[in-house]
């Protein structure tokens, strides 16, 4: 396989390298692309250094079978086009593609039959909506979802190299130069711009994303967002309410059983998904299940994974892996 990883020196490029080396992924030939001012660094992958070159219209002109794209929307909406025409199949990370009619939307534990209609781009969803539609699906499936109540506690990994260096600059009393505001001792409620109604983008793709991962496109589902003082891990308080009745040892039986959660619930021991737990790892954890008593058939649920993980790198290699058994 001829593989390529696009934005390969940044937050998510970096982890994509990682995940295919632990994965085992089958790679022959390895290029790596950034922009001018990485061209020429070098960049380890199994031991071995491989040179990063600058991106451009003839990256793609060598028989490249998959390339991962993590280098923002408007390199994507430029280059993911070239690629696929190339013939290689592009799962690009940015939010680009991710709406567009004829792109799958894919959680490879939820919607992974949706590759097969790709014509070449395949979009990776955004971090935040990644873990919660993991941890939300068989709970859909058991008991259909009514509507969903998404509140966000997100890491600065999220934000890339960036937002790292924000919160590291901002603890020594730097000012911010990713964020609107200092991060450090403070949570900011907009990732990304405000749209015109108030919501965030990042709000409206959590909304949108899981409509269109679950086909589900009537699903009632409202988000608040907000970037929070933790380096890696992305907390989520998840509310849901289902048509059916549910029993709550049945619905922690049914999260533990399924492909990629973890169930850390027990509060009496002080047991619950945290942050520091999570970084690092490929796994969705959820605790805290615990019925919302306002409503007839309601949850609680408390979700945290690893936004350049599950969120990212680890959750496109996995798209890559299904392409494979194709
Ligand atoms: P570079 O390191 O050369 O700037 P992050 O989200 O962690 O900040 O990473 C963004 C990634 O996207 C980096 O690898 C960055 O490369 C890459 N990138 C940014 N601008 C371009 C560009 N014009 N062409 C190719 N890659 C780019």
């Amino acid at each position: 396989m001829k593989i390529a990883v696009v934005g390969a020196t940044g937050m998510v490029g970096r982890n994509f390298l990682k995940v295919l080396s632990e994965r085992n992924f089958p790679i022959d030939e390895l290029y790596l692309f950034a922009s001018k001012r990485s061209a020429g660094q070098e960049l380890e992958f199994n031991g071995k250094n491989f040179r990063v070159e600058e991106l451009d219209e003839h990256s793609f002109d060598r028989g490249i079978d998959i390339a991962l794209f993590s280098a923002g929307g408007g390199i994507s909406l430029k280059y993911a086009p070239i690629a696929a025409a190339s013939g290689c199949v592009v799962v690009d990370n940015s939010s680009a593609w991710r709406m567009k009619e004829g792109v799958p939307l894919v959680v490879p534990e939820v919607n992974p039959e949706d590759v097969k209609w790709h014509k070449g781009i395949i979009a990776n969803p955004n971090c935040s909506t990644i873990q919660a539609v993991v941890a939300l699906w068989p709970p859909h499936r058991a008991y259909g979802i009514k509507r969903i109540v998404y509140s966000t506690y997100q890491a600065v990994a999220g934000a890339g190299m960036g937002g790292v260096r924000d919160l590291e600059e901002g603890l020594k009393g730097g000012a911010p130069k990713k964020f609107p505001h200092p991060i450090a001792g403070n949570c900011l409620p907009q990732i990304d711009v405000f749209l015109e109604d108030g919501y965030t983008k990042e709000e409206e793709k959590m909304i949108n994303e899981t409509r269109k991962i679950m086909h589900a496109p009537e699903l009632r589902v409202t988000a608040t967002c907000v970037r929070v003082p933790v380096f890696f891990g992305h907390s989520e308080s998840i509310n849901a309410e289902f048509e059916k009745p549910f029993e709550l040892d049945e619905l922690r039986a049914l999260l533990q059983n399924s492909p990629g959660i973890v169930v850390r619930d027990d509060p009496s021991a002080g047991v619950y998904p945290m942050a520091i737990d999570a970084a690092g790892t490929n796994d969705v954890y959820v605790g805290r299940v615990r019925r919302d008593n306002s409503v007839e058939n309601g949850v609680n649920l408390w979700v945290v994974s690893d936004s350049v993980r599950k969120g990212a790198a680890y959750n496109a290699v996995q798209i890559a892996e299904l392409l494979l058994r194709r």
